[in-house]
C-alpha cells in the first residue's frame, strides 16, 4: 500500500513538471488527419515508396536494427511495417511480426517476404493504435518512419509501451520538429502539405515524449542530412 501511495506521488509529480514545462499541452502538430486520409495516401503511394522513400531512408533503417544488438529468439513487433523495407535487415534467428493499417502497403511487403524466403517474418493488418497483441508480449517494439504519419502518435507509442516485456525496448525512428526557430516555422507551414505525401513536418518530440510520459535512454541522429532521430527507450 506505501509502495502505492509512494509510486502515484512520484507520477502526479512528474505529470506537474510535464505540465509546468509547456510541452504537456503543447501541440504536437498542426495538421491533423484520420486513419481514413492516410489509407488512402498510403494506397497511392505503395507502388512508388521503395523508390521515392528506400534508399534514402536506409542508412537509419540499418542504424536502428544494428543498435538494437538483437539476441536469439527475440520477439520483435515492427508498426507500420510499409512495403517490408526492414524485414529482411532483423537477424533470422528472431521474430518479427508486422502490422500495417494499409492493404496494398502490406501485399508489396508480402511479396518481398515471398522474394527473400523470409520464414521468421508474420505480417497482419491492423491499426497501432489498436494493438490486437496481450500486454507484454514483446521484447521491442519499434516503429520506423511512422510516429508522423498516424492520426494520434501518443495513443499509438501508448499502445507499444502496453505490448512491450517489462525491460524491453521502444524505438521510434523519425523526423522530428526542428530545435532552429526557423526551420521549426517553415516546417509547421509545410505540415499541412506534406501529410499528402505521408507524414507531418512538425512532430515536436518533447511535447510528444510528455504527452505520453515517455523517458528515452537515447537520441541519436541518423540518415542524410541529420534530421531523422532514433529515440529509444526502456520500459521499467
Ligand atoms: C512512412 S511509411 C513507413 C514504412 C516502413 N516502416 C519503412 O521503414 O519504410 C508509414 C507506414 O505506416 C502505416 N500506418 C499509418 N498509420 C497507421 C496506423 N494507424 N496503424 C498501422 N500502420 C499505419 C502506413 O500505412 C505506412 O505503411
Amino acid at each position: 500500500m506505501a509502495l502505492l501511495s509512494l509510486f502515484d506521488h512520484e507520477k502526479s509529480r512528474r505529470e506537474e513538471e510535464i505540465l509546468a514545462s509547456g510541452n504537456g499541452t503543447a501541440q504536437l502538430s498542426v495538421a491533423v488527419v484520420e486513419n481514413d486520409f492516410v489509407g488512402r495516401v498510403y494506397e497511392k503511394l505503395a507502388i512508388v515508396y521503395d523508390l521515392a522513400f528506400g534508399p534514402t531512408l536506409q542508412p537509419g533503417r540499418r542504424r536502428a536494427i544494428a543498435q538494437m544488438s538483437m539476441g536469439p529468439d527475440v520477439r520483435v513487433l515492427e508498426v507500420g511495417v510499409g512495403t517490408g523495407m526492414n524485414i529482411d535487415l532483423y537477424p533470422p534467428d528472431c521474430s518479427v511480426v508486422g502490422i500495417d493499417l494499409s492493404g496494398p502497403m502490406l501485399e508489396k511487403a508480402h511479396g518481398r517476404m515471398i522474394r527473400r524466403g523470409l520464414r521468421n517474418v508474420r505480417l497482419l493488418e491492423m491499426d497501432a493504435a489498436h494493438l490486437k497483441f496481450a500486454d507484454k508480449t514483446f521484447d521491442i517494439v519499434y516503429a520506423p518512419y511512422v510516429m508522423s504519419v498516424v492520426p494520434d502518435p501518443v495513443a499509438v507509442v501508448r499502445e507499444m509501451h502496453r505490448v512491450c516485456k517489462n525491460g524491453g525496448r521502444i524505438v521510434m525512428l523519425n523526423h522530428f520538429r526542428s530545435a532552429n526557430p526557423v526551420l521549426a516555422w517553415l516546417e509547421r507551414a509545410l505540415s499541412p502539405f506534406t501529410v499528402h505525401i505521408g507524414f507531418k513536418a512538425d512532430l515536436d518530440l518533447p511535447a510528444f515524449l510528455a504527452q505520453a510520459g515517455m523517458a528515452p535512454v537515447s537520441i541519436e541522429k541518423v540518415n542524410t542530412p541529420r534530421i531523422w532521430s532514433l529515440v529509444t527507450c526502456v520500459k521499467e
